[in-house]
C-alpha cells in the first residue's frame, strides 16, 4: 500500500509540536536564525521561485514569482496568510495550524524578511475558534522568544504579526475580499488589476498566500530548491496535504508527493468506498472542481493532470460519492452552497447561482422537464468566465460537469421524482399515509391531477425561468 510522504505533517502526532519548545526541539526556528544572520533576501526569493512551489490555496500560482512581483521600494508592504478555508471538502489548513502553528509562523517571518514586509496577518475563518486560539498562543510565544517584533534576533528586521478572525463568509477566502474584510469593510472582491502585489491591503503592496504554501517556506530555505523538486512531478513539485472525505472508509488528511494516483489516495490511503459500495464520482479539488468518474482513478494527482482531465486540483480536497448518492441532489447541494455564499456584486453570479439552485430544486422535486437540463447547462455557460471573481465559476464548473456526465441520472430523477410525487399526491388525497414526505408545493390539486398538470399550473402561476421570460426569477 502507498505510504504518506510527510514533510509538513512530520511529527504532527506529537502534541509538543504546537508549542514553541516542542517545535524548537525538532529544529524549528533554526532556519529563521540562519536566514537572518547569513542569507541574502534575494537568494531566498530566487530559491522559492526555483523550487517551483505552487500556491496551495486553489489557483496554483508560483509562490516565488508572486514574491518577486512586490516592488523593491520603501513603501509599507504586507503579508496576508489566507486561513479562511471555507470550501466544502477542505480541512487541511485546520490541521496544519492546529498541530504545527510555528511552522507557519516561521514560514511567514522568512517570507516577510525576503520581501521586505513589516506587517503580517493571518486571516482565519471565524469558525476555526480553537485553531485561532492555538495561533494566538503561538504568536505570543514567538514574540516572547524574539522571533517577532522589533529588531528580530538583533538583525535590524522588524515584523508585527496579527491573527484576525473572520466572520464566517466563504467569499472572504477570495484574496481581494479578504483584504476588504481585513480593512473592516464588507468582504467583497475587488476588480483586478491592480493585483494585490501592487496595490493590496491599505493600498500597499501585499503578498497573499495560503497556510500550506507558507508552511513550505522554511523547508525550502533550509534544504534548497533541488531538494523540494525531488518530490512530486516537474510541473507540480513538492508534497501536498490532501483532504479526503465523503463515502470512504478512512476520511482524513494525507500528505503525499504530488503525482501519486487518485486510486492510491482514495483506495490506498482513504480505504476506498464502504463494503458493498462502488464509487460513482468524486470532486478532485473541492466542491468547486468539475467531478471525475472511476475511469479517471489512475490519473496522477497533479495540477497538470487534473487540468488535462478537465478538472482541477484546487486546494487538494477530494470528496467521494458512492453509488448510494444521487448526483442531481449532489448538484443541488452544491448550487445551494454557492447561491448562499455569492456576495451579489456581479450579475452572472448573483442571478446565475440563484437560477441554477431553483432549477435544480425543480429537478429533485419532480417539477422539471428534460428541457430544463439544457437551460441549466446554458446558464452555467453564461456564468463561466463572466464573473468578477471565480465564485460563480466555482458553482458553474461542477454543476455543468454533473449534468454533462450524468445526464441520464438527471432525466431519471425528473421522471421518477415526478411519478413518485404523483403517486404520493394521489395517495394523500385519498387519505392514505404514503410514508414519503411531500412538501406543500407538491400537494395535489383537487382531484389528484397528474404531475404534468400540477407542473403546468405552477409554471403558469409563478415559476417561469427568467432565461425564458427575461425577467427576475
Ligand atoms: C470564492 C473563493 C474562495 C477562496 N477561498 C480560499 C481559502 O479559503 N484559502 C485560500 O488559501 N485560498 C482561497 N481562495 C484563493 C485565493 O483567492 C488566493 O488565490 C490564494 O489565497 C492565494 O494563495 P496561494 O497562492 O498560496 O494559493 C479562494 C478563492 C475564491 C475565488
Ligand atoms: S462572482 Fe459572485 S462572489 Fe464573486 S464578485 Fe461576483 S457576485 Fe460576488
Amino acid at each position: 500500500m502507498i505510504e504518506e510522504t510527510r514533510v509538513l505533517l512530520r511529527h504532527a502526532e506529537d502534541p509538543k509540536m504546537a508549542t514553541i519548545s516542542g517545535y524548537e526541539s525538532y529544529g524549528g526556528y533554526e532556519t529563521l536564525k540562519k536566514a537572518l544572520k547569513e542569507i541574502d533576501p534575494e537568494w531566498i526569493v530566487g530559491e522559492l521561485e526555483e523550487s517551483g512551489l505552487r500556491g496551495r490555496g486553489g489557483a496554483g500560482f508560483s509562490m516565488g514569482k508572486k514574491v518577486s512581483f512586490l516592488p523593491h521600494t520603501d513603501d509599507a508592504k504586507y503579508l496576508c496568510c489566507n486561513a479562511d478555508e471555507s470550501e466544502p471538502g477542505a480541512f487541511k489548513d485546520r490541521e496544519l495550524m492546529q498541530r504545527n502553528p510555528h511552522q507557519l509562523i516561521e514560514g511567514m517571518i522568512i517570507s516577510s524578511f525576503a520581501a521586505g514586509i513589516g506587517h503580517a496577518f493571518i486571516f482565519i475563518r471565524g469558525e476555526y475558534d480553537d485553531q485561532a486560539d492555538v495561533l494566538d498562543r503561538a504568536v505570543e510565544e514567538a514574540y516572547g522568544a524574539g522571533y517577532l517584533g522589533k529588531n528580530i534576533l538583533g538583525s535590524g528586521f522588524d515584523l508585527e504579526l496579527v491573527v484576525h478572525r473572520g466572520a464566517g463568509a466563504y467569499i472572504c477566502g477570495e484574496e481581494t475580499a479578504l483584504l476588504d474584510a481585513l480593512e473592516g469593510k464588507r468582504g467583497n472582491p475587488r476588480l483586478k488589476p491592480p493585483f494585490p502585489a501592487v496595490q493590496g491591503l491599505y493600498g500597499g503592496p501585499t503578498l497573499i498566500n495560503n497556510v500550506e504554501t507558507l508552511s513550505n517556506v522554511s523547508h525550502i530555505v533550509a534544504n534548497g530548491a533541488d531538494w523540494f523538486k525531488g518530490f512530486g512531478t516537474e510541473q507540480s513539485p513538492g508534497t501536498k496535504v490532501v483532504s479526503v472525505s465523503g463515502c470512504v472508509k478512512r476520511p482524513g488528511n494525507y500528505e503525499v508527493e504530488l503525482g501519486v494516483t487518485l486510486r492510491d489516495l482514495i483506495f490506498g490511503l482513504a480505504g476506498g468506498p464502504l463494503d458493498g459500495r462502488e464509487i460513482k464520482a468524486f470532486y478532485p479539488g473541492g466542491s468547486s472542481s468539475p467531478v471525475l468518474t472511476p475511469a479517471e482513478l489512475d490519473l496522477p494527482y497533479s495540477f497538470e493532470a487534473m487540468a488535462e482531465a478537465g478538472s482541477m486540483l484546487g486546494s487538494g480536497s477530494i470528496i467521494v460519492a458512492d453509488d448510494s448518492v444521487s448526483i442531481p441532489r449532489m448538484a443541488k447541494r452544491t448550487s445551494k452552497f454557492y447561491r448562499h455564499e455569492s456576495c451579489g456584486k456581479c450579475t452572472p453570479c448573483r442571478e446565475g447561482t440563484s437560477w441554477t439552485d431553483k432549477m435544480l430544486e425543480r429537478v429533485v422535486n419532480g417539477e422539471a422537464t428534460p428541457m430544463d437540463l439544457d437551460i441549466i447547462a446554458s446558464v452555467q455557460n453564461n456564468i463561466m468566465g463572466n464573473c468578477l471573481c471565480v465564485l460563480g465559476d466555482a458553482m458553474a464548473m461542477p454543476v455543468s460537469s454533473m449534468v454533462k456526465k450524468f445526464r441520464d441520472e438527471f432525466e431519471e430523477a425528473i421522471a421518477s421524482e415526478a411519478s413518485a410525487a404523483w403517486s404520493a399526491s394521489v395517495m394523500e388525497s385519498a387519505g392514505a399515509q404514503s410514508g414519503r414526505y411531500v412538501p406543500d408545493s407538491q400537494q395535489p390539486g383537487p382531484g389528484g391531477e397528474s404531475p404534468e398538470v400540477i407542473r403546468r399550473k405552477r409554471l403558469a402561476g409563478r415559476e417561469i425561468p427568467s432565461a425564458m421570460n427575461g425577467g427576475g426569477y
